[in-house]
């Protein structure tokens, strides 16, 4: 579905490649350059935002303390997990370097730039706490708001390098997203919200995201990634708190909130997708599913080399059924990792672990859970 035609054209082309050399030989070979990655979102995606955040509502905030980064960076980053993002695999496979947080000052944006934040929604806080949406953590984070720093620091990107050039930034990737799934957690979460009440803000955060989109398009942008929401049903945090308004799927997610919210939600945005690939022809937006990943998954764990019998349980929790006790969540006393974190889809209730960004990363880089897989674009658009 939604496959435009030059992708059917290439494919022989692609085999034939495929056959002749390794895939990693024939990109770098003829890939196109891509100079830089700005990337917007949650805590999917933040590298550092939140824990920079200058407020002092939010000095007790997790993710300051071990074990997040314990398995990759040998201390907390500031990502909420335990190493690497699906963002930091992306960069590395393009040959950028990891994206910064904006908010690390006196770094050099030149190969690219995160705006995304822990808690980010897609709607604003002034919308969302006006239609008695209790925002955790209530600062000024949304997706218009990261557009605006975008704008603000447009400028001094676009100085140096491509001065002369009137689209200095159609060489750079944007990923937009994920955005909503903070939105529904808290509704449902923080706000006890019933599913139908959270499900009627569905319509509106899409829009909000595609009007980023067209945003970044009128800037400049040509290659858009934009991710859907993992399904909320499968979240041990949802998962522990609804779980009697709900049956459970064959895999143990909550089906009425993943097929009520999530697959309403990935469906709009979907269908927004394409029409902004009609309404923009000259760009390259790419549909990156969370969901069906997530769903693959907890589907055949094997197949990934997780854990069979621990797909829903947090690898760094307090205890309890799913390993989720709200008053230890992952960074405080009395909470621990799991012994093979590399074996787990959940890192803490709401967020993967590395290993599991890292196949969410190869599935969006080289298919299939990307619409079209992004390293091909840079090879033949
Ligand atoms: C940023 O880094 C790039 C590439 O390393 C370099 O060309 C550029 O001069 C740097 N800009 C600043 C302001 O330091
Ligand atoms: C907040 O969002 C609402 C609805 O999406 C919009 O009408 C309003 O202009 C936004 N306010 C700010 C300050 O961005
Ligand atoms: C928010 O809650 C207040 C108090 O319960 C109620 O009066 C108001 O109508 C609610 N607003 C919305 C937009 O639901
Ligand atoms: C968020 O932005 C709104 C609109 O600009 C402002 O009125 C409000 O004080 C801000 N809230 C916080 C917590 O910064
Ligand atoms: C949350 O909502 C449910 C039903 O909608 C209700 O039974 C429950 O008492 C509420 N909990 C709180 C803490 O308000
Ligand atoms: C997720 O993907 C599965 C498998 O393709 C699909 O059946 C389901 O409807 C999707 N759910 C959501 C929440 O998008
Ligand atoms: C899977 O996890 C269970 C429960 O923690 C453990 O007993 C079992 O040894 C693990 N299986 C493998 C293959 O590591």
């Amino acid at each position: 579905m939604g496959l435009l035609p030059v992708g059917v054209a290439v494919a022989p082309f692609l085999l034939l490649l495929s056959l002749l050399s390794c895939p990693r030989i024939a990109y770098s070979a003829e890939q196109k350059r891509l100079t830089s990655i700005l990337s917007f979102g949650d805590s999917y995606a933040d590298t550092g935002n939140l824990v920079r955040w200058e407020d002092p509502v939010l000095e007790s905030v997790n993710l300051r303390n071990p074990p997040y980064g314990e398995t990759f960076f040998g201390h907390p980053s500031g990502r909420a997990t335990n190493g690497r993002i699906v963002l930091d695999f992306i960069a590395d496979a393009l040959g950028l370097p990891f994206v910064p947080p904006v908010l690390s000052r006196g770094q050099n944006f030149s190969t690219g730039v995160n705006f995304a934040v822990v808690g980010a929604t897609a709607l604003n806080l002034t919308y969302l706490q006006g239609h008695n949406v209790t925002v955790v953590p209530p600062i000024n984070s949304s997706l218009k708001d990261q557009l605006r720093w975008f704008e603000k620091l447009k400028p001094s990107l676009c100085r140096g390098v491509h001065a002369a050039s009137s689209d200095c930034l159609g060489e750079s990737l944007f990923i937009m997203g994920q955005f909503g799934g903070n939105d529904f957690l808290n509704m449902l979460i923080a706000s006890n919200m019933t599913l139908e009440q959270a499900r009627s803000f569905v319509p509106e955060i899409v829009n909000t995201i595609s009007i980023g989109v067209e945003r970044l398009i009128r800037h400049g942008a040509k290659y858009i990634v934009v991710a859907d929401i993992v399904p909320v049903g499968c979240l041990p945090h949802l998962i522990k708190k609804s779980w009697q308004y709900s049956t459970l799927s064959a895999t143990g997610c909550l089906k009425s909130f993943n097929s009520g919210l999530s697959q309403y939600h990935n469906a709009l945005l979907r269908r927004r997708v394409d029409v902004l690939r009609r309404r923009y022809p000259h760009t390259r937006v790419v549909f990156a599913e969370h969901n069906r990943t997530m769903v693959a998954f907890l589907q055949d764990p094997d197949h990934f080399g997780f854990n069979r019998s621990t797909t829903l349980v947090s690898c760094c929790g307090g205890g309890g059924p799913y390993n989720q006790n709200q008053k230890a969540p992952c960074d405080t006393p009395g909470a621990t990792a799991c012994a093979a974190p590399s074996e787990a889809i959940i890192w803490d209730g709401i967020h993967l672990t590395e290993s599991a960004y890292s196949s969410i990363a190869h599935a969006w880089l080289h298919g299939p859970y990307a619409d079209p897989p992004i390293l091909p674009i840079f090879f033949y658009f």
